[in-house]
């Protein structure tokens, strides 16, 4: 547990803020990642809402946490639950009201957390009036605000859609005869982004939210706006490779700048990208200070080890955070994080979920985000070390993923029982369950009927339960946060990797501000030895994730220490 922890002092930015950028809030600041839908009913509908994430915020200013990206709460048809918005200005029903946000806001910033908010503009939803105009004429003025092929043309080139249950991004209008885009789903429709006028609506929407006071938004799917409009030809299997195909397209830098001028520029925000193209270079660029665009990115190569699947490679997964690491050791800004609301849960994909471990590995894998450099993402329930739900049957799942999905494999003729066990360890629904805040009825977290079934473990993984527990995942999430907030080598330090070949542990140091920081991470369920270049004779322990001291310098299992190493 937290051993000790000795205050740092605001100083100026020295060598070791190796960002070259300076100090920025942002990057000292731990986000906690809200999913509205699934975090407290207020009103018994069986839906989480705005009044129930207000009846929260002790418990969230309880973590230490001090950034709160909410995921969109705008009015939706609810297709993409939420993803899919109608009309950006207004709150989406089953959440509350402006009145309800407004409180919200202010509540927030009273306990000084931060807001961040989901930005969806590759795609509106199709009931959004703009597409409803679009779709009515060719002629009509909205027309340019999507893209369409006229199907006199003939079949447009193809694209493959994430949603559709034919993986075919074109839809046929017959109201026009022509097939509109859509990289998601048939009702998120692409916004055409080379129109200026949808450009100027979204710095509108921008400026709209943060009059209101929010302090930045986290781009949906933004790598994809820009769209090469001749409509090449991909190769055969490109959808494997999609972020290379459809990520930062032609004109995504200028209008980027564009928008930072017209808009970023004039508050004091942060905005992540996400998705960060498919090479460092397109990350790099998304961040680089001095090009003014975004705040920070966040890569997919971390997130997509493993497939959702725990038999990841650890030397896989230590190259990739040490390769982006470096990439950004002088200039630029990236987030880290493990999960959130498109993956399983993380103790389910990076850690052990069976009872033995959960709240070992649970434990180990928040130091590991809690003392990488970049600005740590958590997602609420993995600080109670919520875990996959495991749906075993199609009838469970609410996500448009996975029910199209199994239909494309059904009409294909394909292995439905294959397809629905695979789903129990990546479908998107696992970490989308309802919070569990206690051991009554639906963890608490409605009166109601929930929208999406609670995770039968709740009655004894709850937060209530691990409230008053010193040893339990929850106060030791808070005590990683706390370590983190005290100690600014662990926001900006330089990070060096050590014991490289070591398939089981991840030991690294962390150096800057007068101070050394030395973490070892055994991901395994055996005890684990480190090798020759991880020295302990000068370490102080500082955090540990067992409740009694090591007696050794073997890890046990999924043990994760975190140590300062002391002068001579
Ligand atoms: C990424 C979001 O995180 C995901 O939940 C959504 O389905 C797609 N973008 C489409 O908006």
């Amino acid at each position: 547990m937290l051993i000790s922890c000795s205050n740092n002092h605001p100083v100026a930015a020295s060598a070791a803020d190796t960002s070259g950028a300076g100090r920025k809030w942002w990057k000292e600041a731990v986000v906690y990642q809200i999913y509205p839908r699934s975090f407290k009913d207020d009103n018994g509908d069986g839906i989480g809402d705005l009044k129930g994430i207000i009846s929260k915020l002790d418990y969230i200013k309880s973590l230490g946490v001090n950034v709160v990206w909410l995921n969109p709460i705008y009015s939706s048809p609810n297709d993409d639950n939420g993803y899919d918005i109608s009309d950006y200005r207004n709150i989406m029903k089953d959440f509350g009201t402006m009145a309800d946000f407004d409180t919200l806001l202010s509540e927030m910033h009273r306990r000084n957390i931060r807001l961040v908010m989901d930005l969806v503009v590759n795609h509106t939803s199709d009931e959004h009036p703009w597409f409803q105009q679009s779709r009515s004429s060719r002629t009509n003025p909205y027309r340019n605000y999507y893209h369409w092929w006229n199907a006199e043309r003939g079949k447009p080139t193809p694209r493959w859609s994430f949603f559709d249950v034919n993986s075919d991004a074109w839809k046929y209008d017959s109201l026009t005869k022509a097939y509109y885009l859509h990289y998601f789903s048939r009702k998120q429709p692409d916004l055409n982004w080379e129109n200026p006028t949808v450009r100027r609506e979204v710095d509108d929407i921008m400026k709209f939210w943060l009059d209101k006071g929010i302090d930045g938004f986290r781009m949906d799917a933004f790598q994809f706006v820009a769209k090469d409009t001749t409509w090449p030809v991909f190769p055969p299997g490109y959808e494997k490779d999609i972020n290379r195909y459809y990520g930062m397209g032609p004109h995504l830098h200028d209008y980027l700048q564009e928008m930072n001028r017209e808009v970023i520029s004039k508050y004091d925000i942060m905005t992540v990208a996400e998705g960060a193209g498919s090479t460092l270079e397109d990350a790099h660029a998304l961040v680089d200070p001095d090009r003014h665009e975004l705040s920070m990115a966040y890569s997919f190569e971390g997130i997509n080890l493993g497939h959702g699947s725990p038999d990841y490679s650890l030397l896989d997964f230590k190259k990739v955070y040490s390769k982006w690491d470096s990439a950004f050791a002088e200039k630029g800004w990236l987030s880290i994080f493990l999960a959130n609301h498109d993956q399983p849960r993380m103790v389910s994909h990076w850690g052990n979920d069976s009872p033995a471990f959960r709240a070992v590995s649970s434990k180990m894998l928040t130091t590991f985000i809690m003392t990488m450099r970049g600005t740590p993402y958590y997602y609420n329930g993995d600080e109670i070390g919520m875990r996959n739900i495991r749906f075993d049957k199609i009838e469970d799942y609410r996500d448009i993923a996975t029910i199209n999905k199994y239909k494309e494999v059904q009409h294909k003729g394909g292995d439905l029982k294959a397809f629905l066990q695979e789903q129990q360890q990546t479908s998107r629904d696992n970490s989308r369950t309802p919070f569990q805040w206690d051991s009554t009825t639906n963890a608490g977290f409605t009166t109601g009927t929930p929208w999406i079934e609670v995770n039968p473990d709740y009655t004894s993984v709850n937060a209530s339960a691990q409230e008053n527990d010193p040893q339990s995942i929850l106060n030791y999430f808070r005590h990683a946060v706390q370590l983190r907030k005290d100690n600014l080598v662990l926001v900006y330090g330089q990070y060096t990797l050590l014991d490289k070949d070591n398939p089981d542990v991840y030991a690294y140091t962390r150096e800057g501000y007068g101070k050394t920081m030395l973490i070892l991470l055994n991901f395994r369920a055996h005890p684990a030895t480190v090798g020759p270049d991880v020295d302990l004779s000068h370490a102080s322990l500082q955090l540990n994730n067992y409740p009694d001291a090591p007696s050794s310098d073997t890890l046990r299992p999924y043990e994760a220490r975190v140590y300062e190493i002391m002068p001579d």
